[in-house]
């Protein structure tokens, strides 16, 4: 088969496509023909060995994606070939070979059907991310409906994610992104307020323009936004801290969470068991099917096209950036 392969961890420059043999599944596995994969900016750190996995090379990345069953190891119930399934949890990408190939091995356990009225391509690049902002969004508990939520990165695959399920569950929401087109589709989702945070004003905005402190914060972007962010919250606010694209946080002073009770805490999507990724999967497609809401595609680029995809998702996408390894035929 053709795959994308790093033979070591110099980053996204060390990907390059190769032909390899055809994997075959284990006990318990099935081989998926795969039409889309999903980038995600975890390939980008596994790549830069500032992801805390060290698969063995050379590794194939690719953690999300889509594909028909072709082929069923041994112990394997539930599932025939000609099924068309989508990967739901497990190691992925990760400390096992990934989907930016033409085939990938998945235990049967870890995969799940798309859901019914969704393209192959919104099914592709959805549960990563959706089960990502779905424990933001839960971690601290029932936030009562009508709570102020801020997400940053808004317009990424985890940003519009949090977005919808933030805004399903009944709560005011404020986006920050740095593009004026990207704002507009943000408020036209739903958004009370989409800002900029390039703009110094964007505080002033939210705290005495809109009168509004934030109760929870979805945070995607790290670095000097953050404590930016913290300045906008409640009394009690919280910030679930999901990524850090802006890099490290300099200067970051405690004192700022003391007085207002204030607390932050990490976001690990990996690290949930199959029966709560299977509980918070279900509850997503309950939340969104209850809004109106449908996973974004920003764009798909074709299978030999990859680091190019990886580019465009630097730049800041507007939802879902997926490849295209070997779509369904007619
Ligand atoms: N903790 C976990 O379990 C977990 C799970 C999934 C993802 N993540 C992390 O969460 C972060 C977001 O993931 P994603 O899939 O949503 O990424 P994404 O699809 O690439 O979108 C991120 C968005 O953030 C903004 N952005 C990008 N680079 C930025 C920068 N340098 N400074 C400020 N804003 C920037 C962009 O929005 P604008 O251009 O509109 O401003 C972009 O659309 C990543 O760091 C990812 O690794 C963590």
């Amino acid at each position: 088969m053709r795959a994308w392969l790093i033979n070591d961890f110099s980053g996204l420059g060390a990907l390059h496509l190769a032909e390899v043999p055809d994997p075959v599944p284990g006990p318990g596995e099935v081989l998926l023909r795969v039409h889309f994969a999903a980038l995600n900016p975890a390939d980008r750190y596994l790549a830069e060995k500032l992801y805390p996995l060290r698969p063995p090379l050379p590794h194939i990345l690719g953690r999300d994606g889509l594909g028909t069953v072709v082929k069923l190891g041994s112990n394997v119930d539930g599932i025939k070939l000609g099924d068309v399934r989508m990967i739901l949890r497990g190691e992925t990408g990760g400390s096992r070979a990934g989907t930016f190939a033409e085939y990938v091995i998945v235990a049967v356990n870890d995969l799940a059907a798309p859901p019914e009225g969704w393209t192959e391509e919104q099914a592709s690049g959805a549960v990563l991310v959706y089960l990502t902002a779905h424990q933001a969004l839960t971690m601290w508990g029932n936030l009562p409906p009508g709570s102020v939520v801020l997400v940053t990165g808004a317009s990424g695959g985890v940003g519009i994610a949090s977005v919808q399920l933030a805004l399903a569950m009944g709560h005011r929401v404020i986006s920050l992104s740095r593009r004026p087109e990207k704002r507009q589709a943000l408020e036209q989702m739903g958004c009370l307020l989409a800002l900029d945070p390039a703009n110094p004003a964007w505080r002033t905005q939210v705290k005495t323009q809109a009168r509004l402190r934030v109760n929870l914060a979805i945070d995607n972007v790290g670095g000097t936004l953050l404590p930016e962010v913290i300045d906008t919250l409640a009394d009690n606010g919280v910030v679930s801290l999901v990524g850090r694209l802006a890099g490290t946080v300099p200067d970051f002073n405690t004192a700022t969470l003391f007085f207002r009770r204030l607390r932050l805490g990490g976001v690990a999507v990996g690290a949930t068991t199959r029966d709560e990724s299977i509980k918070a999967w279900e509850q997503v497609l309950a939340l969104l099917q209850q809004a109106g809401f449908k996973p974004i595609v920003d764009s798909v680029f074709p299978f030999d096209r990859l680091p190019q995809a990886f580019e465009h998702l630097a730049q800041g996408p507007m939802g879902k950036v997926l490849l295209a390894a070997t779509p369904p035929r007619g």
